[in-house]
């Protein structure tokens, strides 16, 4: 990637929740990617769903179904909820391939998370790989606990994860000082043709907002770039006494911490938080 490229890093969409041009490849990547995590993140939440998910599932902001999919498997039934019409489409096909026992055990719903309705209660929400980092301010964080809290049972259990970062990587990519893009992943397409995946992102510390872009790259068999393409991400992070806070104000006690999905201890960095309704 060149300087006049990265000079002209400009997303080709404005609109934060537009996977249409990554859908049909998210699979591909998300499973290669270095922190991708795949096999914990379905066994962390297979975890969960065998103590609390009995009386029934909300996988939100499901994506592809990464999640969802061993969830039905496993005997569990499961709601997803995403925002992304074209990532449904590619876990709708994923459904339509199992056999219909399977099969039913899911409902799919599109919707944000801040105001799905939906008219019963379940036993375990999840928003598994970051999902909640997609909003972006407190007051819709707030808004999102709350609905969560009016779908789960009394007692129920949910579980997602926060990010704070190092003030290192903070003071490394403010806003306005134009980092250069990192090469995330190389993988290939669903084409069959190798792609390669930068990203980019911008710091703010006033609003806690890293905004960016991924840049996703097409060879073709000479080694000719075929296609380019860049979509924006914009993601909170947010320290720990916010999300406590936040926890307490909307009827959430916390039972567990981790820094990882192989259930790492609680340190600087990602956090896992599962907490119970009161
Ligand atoms: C990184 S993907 C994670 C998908 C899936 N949970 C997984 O583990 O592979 C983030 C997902 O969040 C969804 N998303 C972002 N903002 C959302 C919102 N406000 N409401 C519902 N879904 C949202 C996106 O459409 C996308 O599918």
């Amino acid at each position: 990637m060149n300087e006049q490229s990265r000079k002209e890093l400009k997303p080709d969409h404005d609109d934060l929740h537009d996977y249409e041009d990554v859908a049909e490849n998210y699979d591909r990547y998300v499973l290669v990617i270095p922190g991708g995590d795949d096999a914990s993140v379905v066994d962390f939440h297979l975890d969960l769903a065998r103590q609390y998910g009995s009386s029934g599932v909300l996988d939100i902001a499901c994506g592809t179904g990464i999640t969802l999919i061993p969830l039905i498997q496993n005997g569990f039934d499961v709601t997803g909820i995403d925002v992304s019409a074209a990532m449904l489409a590619v876990l709708r096909q994923k459904i339509a391939e199992l056999l219909p026992i399977i099969r039913k055990r899911a409902s799919i719903v599109c919707a944000d998370m801040k105001d799905f309705q939906l008219s019963k209660q379940v036993s375990l929400a999840v928003i598994p790989r970051s999902g909640f980092l997609h909003l972006l301010t407190l007051d819709e964080q707030e808004q999102c606990l709350r609905n969560i809290y009016q779908h789960l049972l009394p007692g129920g259990v949910f579980s997602f994860n926060t990010f704070d970062p190092s003030y290192t990587l903070v003071a490394n990519n403010l806003k306005g000082t134009n980092p250069k893009p990192q090469l995330r992943v190389e993988y290939i397409n669903i084409r069959n043709n190798k792609e390669r995946i930068w990203n980019v992102a911008e710091f703010d510390p006033e609003t806690q907002v890293m905004a960016g872009s991924w840049i996703f790259e097409e060879f073709d068999e000479k080694g000719e770039i075929i296609d380019r393409r860049t979509r924006p991400v914009r993601m909170r992070w947010s320290f720990e006494p916010e999300i406590r806070h936040l926890l307490r104000l909307c009827g959430f006690e916390i039972l567990a911490q981790y820094s990882s999905y192989q259930k790492a201890p609680r340190t600087r960095g990602n956090i896992i938080w599962v907490v119970q309704k009161n």
